[in-house]
């Protein structure tokens, strides 16, 4: 094999919707101070009853439709995840059982925020070695279960949702030219002496309890303008593009002022990056599959159009993905 191209997305949101003001209501902050940092409006905040791996298990659900697939179509599960349901086992065999389709691959990935670029890049990996036909890769949080809901430095900034893709696996001789359908090129990086800047003060090894959510926040922004640029250029470069030749970047939602800046030191029109985070916040490992498909499914992104993926996150760890849909 020597690649995989996207046949379908979907994604999936909880019912629930928070505004800014409805937390202004209840911690000292303002919309004004909010959308004016971040350019977050909304969250989705999950219910009783609603999880990561139900999210996760809605959006496959879509994706799949979207692909004319169903489940036994499937040999392999990717759940992008740092909120699964439990400590083990992993999220994507909880998927898999809900869909039925056991018995193929299944695992997740941690990778925080840029969870959803490891996880699609492994399957990518993956699908190339014959080890599986066909792929669902998911981003899943439920972060609003590791926010301390009494710091307004961070809890304004989360929202809950699912995205997925389905992969498959393309023979020799299909893709590889760059005005082919599939993933063109694909790079990753972490720096774990960055801990500190993004982390959660918890975990069953350490504390024996979930933790909360700890960022520098101005840190964190600093760092991501520049490794984000850094990885777009090493996949622009790797897949012998150039910048001009993107028609959209679907970038990790975290905050409008990094989608901004990341643009625009990429030299991209800012019509040309999908935006989410208004209406959805950081949904960590859900936010990339999520804006792509929004972006698939209200006809912007479009059967042969060429697609950046990229995130960061906690670790710190990011990355980026080229894709001819
Ligand atoms: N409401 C009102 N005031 C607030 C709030 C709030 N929710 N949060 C902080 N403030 C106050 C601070 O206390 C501070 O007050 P002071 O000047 O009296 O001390 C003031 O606002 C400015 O705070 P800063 O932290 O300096 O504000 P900044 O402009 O850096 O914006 C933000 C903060 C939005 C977190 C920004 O730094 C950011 O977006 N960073 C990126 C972090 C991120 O997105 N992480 C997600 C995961 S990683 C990733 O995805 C890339």
């Amino acid at each position: 094999m020597t690649g995989s191209r996207l046949l379908g997305t979907g994604s999936a949101l909880p019912e629930r919707i928070v505004t800014n003001d409805e937390l202004a209501a209840q911690i000292d902050t303002s919309d004004e101070w909010i959308v004016e940092r971040t350019g977050i409006r909304q969250r989705h905040i999950a219910g009783d009853g609603e999880t990561t791996a139900t999210l996760a298990t809605d959006a496959a659900r879509k994706a799949l439709d979207d692909a004319g697939l169903t489940p036994a179509d499937i040999g392999l599960i990717v759940v992008a995840t740092a909120t699964p349901d439990n400590t083990f086992p992993a999220t994507a065999t909880k998927v898999q059982n809900a869909l039925g389709c056991n018995g193929g691959i299944a695992f997740d990935v941690a990778a925080v925020c840029s969870g959803f670029l490891y996880a699609i890049a492994t399957a990518d990996s993956l699908l190339k070695t014959g080890m599986a036909t066909r792929a669902l890769v998911i981003g899943a949080e439920t972060f609003s279960r590791i926010l301390d809901w009494e710091d307004r430095t961070t809890c304004v900034l989360f929202g809950d949702g699912a995205g997925a893709v389905v992969l498959e696996a393309q023979g020799e001789g299909t893709q590889q030219a760059s005005d082919a359908p599939g993933i063109l090129a694909s790079r990753l990086h972490a720096d774990g002496a960055q801990h500190d800047l993004l982390y959660v003060d918890g975990g069953p090894s350490s504390t024996q309890t979930v933790g909360h959510l700890r960022m520098k926040g101005r840190e964190v922004f600093r760092h991501a303008v520049v490794n984000l640029s850094d990885v777009l250029h090493e996949v622009i470069e790797d897949a012998g593009i150039s910048a001009g030749d993107i028609d959209w970047i679907v970038p990790h939602q975290a905050n409008k002022r990094i989608l901004d800046a990341t643009a625009k030191k990429l030299g991209i029109a800012p019509e040309k990056v999908v935006v989410t985070v208004d209406r959805h916040a950081n949904t960590s490992a859900a936010s990339v599959p999520l804006a792509l498909d929004v972006a698939r499914r209200d006809g912007r992104i479009k059967p042969g159009d060429l697609v950046m993926l990229e995130a960061m996150g906690g670790g710190f760890t990011w990355g980026a993905s080229l894709l001819r849909v």
